[in-house]
């Protein structure tokens, strides 16, 4: 009853509306009125709900007015309007009103809307709304933005009318909640409404509303049935292996192809190849424990991103104000070490085989057994996200429905690793581009292995030995030439987070996924492997450094990886503005400056010129965190999105240190449960199915004489097709060819 009285008041003030309206100022009266006139003319179900509701309301106003005893509340035509007054008490507000915490997303109360008991049913939906900020005159009402961060609304200047801003992440949209009646969430009149009454500055995006976006499709069906036979196949091949290793039978079976397809897809066995702590002797150790922390990285910039865009952003920019921060904020450089691991790896796998087989080619082996579970991780997100648009879901500006609908229009091109080539905003699982950009640079690779191969064969001539480092350099230099062109041309930022220029996708697509952008690392690592291989052979001798050399290098290598993260520190935070050689410049060589460091890291681990930190890195604790990270980088974005699903509110953000510990620890544990799963359930057997067969059709063609080639494929793919227990390297399955 009490409760009931509270909703009446929230109508009381509606209803002084109509008596005041003559005090309004005459500019925002004309459109409002001409708008109520619109919307009484309107004759759809959603409008007749609405009307229905309101007359409810007001009769109920109207009634209890003139009540004198508490009794005369409980009149039927107040009782009758609760479900009215519900609605209108679970529209959003503001969650605080506090200027620092300016928000536009208010949430509302989703659970009083679920609870609703009226002549029709109700959803809670999020109304987004976007504002061309370019034409509200703030000055006028009395607001001055110079509070706001970077002094105006983020992403201000993108008042470009040739932008579709409904499909973009637009972090300035207007999210408001209501308690709608279900039949507007396709309404389109709301949106004209709303368009005519603001003269066009206001458009509707979206009504979002709780509840599976669209009716299960059939893939969806398709994919849990494909699925769960997966794992019915794993837990029956599990068995089998189980029972054939106790009675001893699995020593006789051992060399049979079919025995060999069923457990390859044996739960227990790839499991304890992928946690196992043995390294091959002639690997570089190091490499796991830095994928690791890279990846964490990685994934903390993505939940500051997810966190940051909730019912307080400007939150997240006032965070720059720490210079402490910037360790975070500007994680742009992280994906960079990545492509450095890659690049590094590539090659020294290459020259290490040139050495031992010259005749060996470079084959995309890598490329095509990873290709299986990254294309089925694609069909679960397809199948998976429309169904979770839940209260999280709906508020958000990571446009879901946009992500999926782009899977559903260009999935060939995923698998083709070429959708970089499209715009950020018509990515399908945004984190792809990666894996992408890494594919395509493996496959640019060869041209710099040959390059440097041939040059380095013939020693004695001088001019042949620069071809290498000829095509090496001139890689960097087209990366150079290509960032400074493409910032000076396009007017980008430095960085994709700022106070002035976040949500300027142009940044993300045209510097940020391009591969000639990205190859600077790649290429270093080339150099790297390159180095480390013949130092390894002995081809080139390296004397051991003096201390103070060594203290040297360590600490130049220091001192720009720190300026590379904390030079931005006035400009992220708006408080400077960097000329366009500066942005340009900051682009380009900062990414270079960070694979020297982390390259610099990975060659004094190696050759024994880190101490303490080469035990650290080193450790075995890492192997398997390094060698899962694939699947778990392939995992995270879903992982995150899981995690903020099960909210029941808009994220909210409170700091970096918070959302560090309550989202991305959480992020970073489940994204390697499910890594765990996808590399058990799809990437280890499908890479033993794959040496199966290559195996086979060598053998066929070759009538079993040629063993050697046999050999030389299993190397290739690394594995030997022993037991772990055997001392055997297949723990190093392909994800080393891999970040
Ligand atoms: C209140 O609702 C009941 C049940 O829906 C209906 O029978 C009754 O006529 C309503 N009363 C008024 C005054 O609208
Ligand atoms: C999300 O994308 C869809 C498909 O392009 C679009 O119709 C919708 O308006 C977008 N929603 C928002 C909130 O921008």
């Amino acid at each position: 009853m009490r409760l009931a009285l509270l909703w009446l008041l929230v109508p009381l003030a509606v209803a002084q509306l109509p008596f005041n309206i003559f005090n309004i100022p005459e500019t925002i009266r004309t459109p409002l009125v001409e708008t109520y006139f619109d919307v009484m003319k309107l004759d759809t179900q959603c409008f007749r709900d609405i009307k229905k509701s309101f007359n409810q309301m007001l009769l109920a106003f109207l009634t209890a007015q003139k009540c004198k005893t508490i009794d005369c509340l409980m009149d039927e035509k107040v009782t009758n309007a609760t479900y009215a007054m519900k609605m209108l008490a679970a529209t959003g507000h503001p969650h605080s009103l506090d200027w620092d915490e300016l928000s536009l997303t208010w949430a509302g109360d989703p659970k009083l809307c679920r609870n609703i008991d009226g002549p029709f049913e109700t959803k809670y939906c999020f109304l987004h709304v976007t504002i061309d900020w370019t034409k509200i005159d703030f000055e006028s009402f009395g607001f001055s933005l110079s509070f706001l961060p970077g002094g105006k609304i983020p992403d201000f200047d993108i008042g470009d009318a040739n932008i579709d801003r409904c499909s973009t992440m637009s972090v300035n949209n207007v999210k408001l909640a209501l308690c709608l009646p279900a039949s507007c969430e396709k309404d389109p009149n709301i949106g004209r409404i709303i368009s005519e009454a603001t003269n066009g500055t206001a458009k509707i995006c979206e009504i979002s509303c709780v509840g599976p976006k669209k009716e299960p499709s059939a893939f969806f069906y398709f994919f849990n049935v494909a699925f769960t036979s997966l794992i019915a196949i794993a837990v029956g091949s599990s068995i089998l292996d189980y029972i054939a290793t106790r009675n001893g039978m699995d020593v006789e079976l051992k060399g049979r192809t079919t025995w060999k397809v069923i457990t390859a897809f044996s739960i227990p066995r790839n499991t304890s190849d992928l946690f196992s702590i043995r390294q091959r002797s002639d690997s570089i150790a190091c490499l796991d424990a830095i994928r690791f922390i890279t990846f964490t990285w990685v994934v903390n910039g993505h939940c500051d991103l997810f966190v940051g865009d909730g019912d307080n952003p400007i939150q997240l920019f006032r965070e720059s104000d720490y210079i402490i921060s910037d360790v975070l904020l500007n994680a742009y450089v992280s994906v960079d070490t990545f492509f450095l691991v890659s690049g590094l790896l590539v090659s020294y796998t290459f020259f290490k085989r040139v050495h031992t087989n010259p005749d060996c080619v470079y084959k995309p082996m890598n490329w095509i057994i990873l290709t299986p579970a990254y294309l089925l991780f694609i069909a679960f997100y397809v199948a998976w996200t429309p169904q979770m648009h839940d209260i999280w879901a709906v508020g958000t500006a990571m446009n879901n429905t946009l992500f999926v609908q782009n899977c559903e229009n260009y999935w060939w091109l995923n698998a083709l690793y070429l959708n970089n080539f499209h715009a950020i905003q018509d990515l399908c699982y945004p984190p792809s581009w990666f894996l992408c950009v890494d594919t395509q640079l493996y496959w640019a690779a060869p041209l710099f292995l040959i390059a440097i191969y041939y040059s380095c064969k013939n020693n004695i001539r001088n001019q042949r030995r620069k071809t290498g480092l000829g095509a090496v350099l001139s890689g960097v230099l087209f990366s150079v030439g290509a960032t400074v062109f493409l910032t000076a041309y396009y007017d980008l930022p430095a960085i994709g987070f700022t106070a002035k220029t976040t949500g300027n996708m142009d940044f993300m697509t045209q510097l940020y996924i391009k591969p000639w952008i990205r190859c600077i690392p790649y290429l270093t690592g080339i150099i790297c492997g390159y180095f480390i291989v013949q130092v390894r052979k002995q081809t080139v001798k390296v004397r051991q450094p003096k201390m103070w050399e060594l203290t040297l290098v360590w600490l130049f290598s220091t001192i720009v990886a720190l300026t590379v993260i904390f030079s931005v520190y006035d400009y992220m935070r708006g408080e400077s503005d960097w000329s366009v050689a500066t942005r340009s410049f900051y682009g380009s060589f900062a990414r270079i400056g960070w694979a020297l460091a982390i390259a610099w890291v990975v060659l004094a681990c190696t050759f024994n010129w880190a101490g303490p930190v080469k035990s650290l890195l080193e450790h075995p604790l890492w192997y398997p965190l390094g060698r899962l990270s694939y699947c778990a980088f392939l995992a995270h974005w879903f992982t995150l999105q899981l995690l903020l699903h099960g909210s029941d509110r808009p994220a909210h953000f409170v700091s970096l240190f918070q959302t560090y510990l309550t989202v991305t620890i959480p992020v970073v544990f489940m994204s390697y449960v499910m890594a765990w799963m996808w590399s058990c359930l799809v990437e280890i057997p499908f890479s033993k199915l794959e040496v199966i067969g290559v195996d086979l059709i060598i053998h066929r063609r070759r009538g079993h004489r040629d063993t050697n080639i046999v050999h030389a494929a299993r190397s290739e793919l690394n594995i030997e097709g022993k037991r772990p227990t055997d001392g055997a390297g297949i723990t190093t399955i392909e994800v080393d060819n891999h970040h």
